[in-house]
């Protein structure tokens, strides 16, 4: 499979087209022992359903763009904040992704860039709004959040969340960048504009971010840190894994981009 330097691929999995016992059965060997031995020590099925199915999709996705590695044989490496990465023996061109699970769903990104962040969340669940943003959003989204029509302040919540999300993790630093150190905004029905605060050094010039049209009851945002500013027109192309040897291609609709 080619991966344009232009290009992000996702690929989706619904948890529940899968069985356990059977990716048991068949893929238990795909992982590797530090990860045999998280999977044993998870005591839930939901929770070991979840791991093992993330490896899978990320071993044999990555066997699509280099069919010279088996998708047992994928080594990574973590960084200090944990994410993960091809390990460089391994690297013959710049392929990197992120992965991201909530409720039933997984969504792996693909892409040249190093700088690759997603984030799904199954966004029915109420939250406690007023407390949550003020604590984590910055001032600014905080405030536009809560002046917003109570009915309306839910989505956006999760949408905040998403995209911060999907910034921290294509930066690689989780919750070491505070989320208070940036803000999204939302002009018009389908821009977004992300702006850093003094403290924190980033340009926004260098990143793309989207969010994209999932399944109801979910958000999905990615975003994506850009050495080259002529490439604006990043193409983003899905599909669905819908069996251990089947995917299929579809849509990948952009609600709003920066
Ligand atoms: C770990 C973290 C990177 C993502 O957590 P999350 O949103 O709960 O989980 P996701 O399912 O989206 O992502 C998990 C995957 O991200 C990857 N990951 C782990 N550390 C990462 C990092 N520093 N950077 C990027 N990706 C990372 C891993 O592949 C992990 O999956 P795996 O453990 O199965 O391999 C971090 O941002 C975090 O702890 N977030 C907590 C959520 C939260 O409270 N957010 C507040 C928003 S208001």
């Amino acid at each position: 499979m080619n991966l344009k330097e232009n290009e992000i691929h996702l690929w989706h999995i619904d948890q529940s087209d899968f069985d356990l016992p059977e990716l048991q059965e068949n893929r238990l060997d795909w992982l590797s022992k530090t990860e045999l031995a998280r999977f044993n020590r998870y005591l839930f099925d939901r929770h070991r359903k979840q791991l093992l199915l993330g490896k899978i999709l990320v071993r044999s996705v990555l066997s699509r763009y280099d069919e010279t590695v088996q998708p047992k044989d994928w080594n990574f490496t973590q960084n200090d904040y944990g994410k993960p990465a091809i390990d460089p023996a391994q690297q013959k061109r710049p392929l990197f992704f992120n992965i991201s699970h909530s409720g039933d769903k997984l969504v792996l990104a693909v892409a040249s860039s190093e700088f690759i962040g997603v984030d799904i969340e199954q966004c029915c669940k109420p939250r406690r709004v007023s407390k949550i943003s003020s604590r984590y959003f910055s001032t600014k989204e905080a405030a536009e959040l809560l002046a917003m029509p109570e009915q309306s302040q839910l989505s956006r919540f999760y949408q905040l969340w998403t995209l911060k999300e999907a910034y921290i993790k294509a930066c690689g630093l989780g919750l070491a960048i505070p989320l208070q150190h940036f803000s999204y905004s939302f002009p018009g029905n389908e821009r977004l504009v992300i702006e850093f605060n003094t403290a924190r050094e980033d340009d926004p010039k260098s990143w793309q971010l989207w969010q994209l049209s999932v399944n109801k009851g979910y958000k999905l945002a990615l975003a994506l840190k850009t050495s080259n500013a002529s490439a604006q027109n990043y193409n983003i192309s899905s599909w669905q894994v819908t069996d251990l040897n089947e995917v299929k291609r579809i849509d990948s609709t952009i609600l709003r981009k920066s």
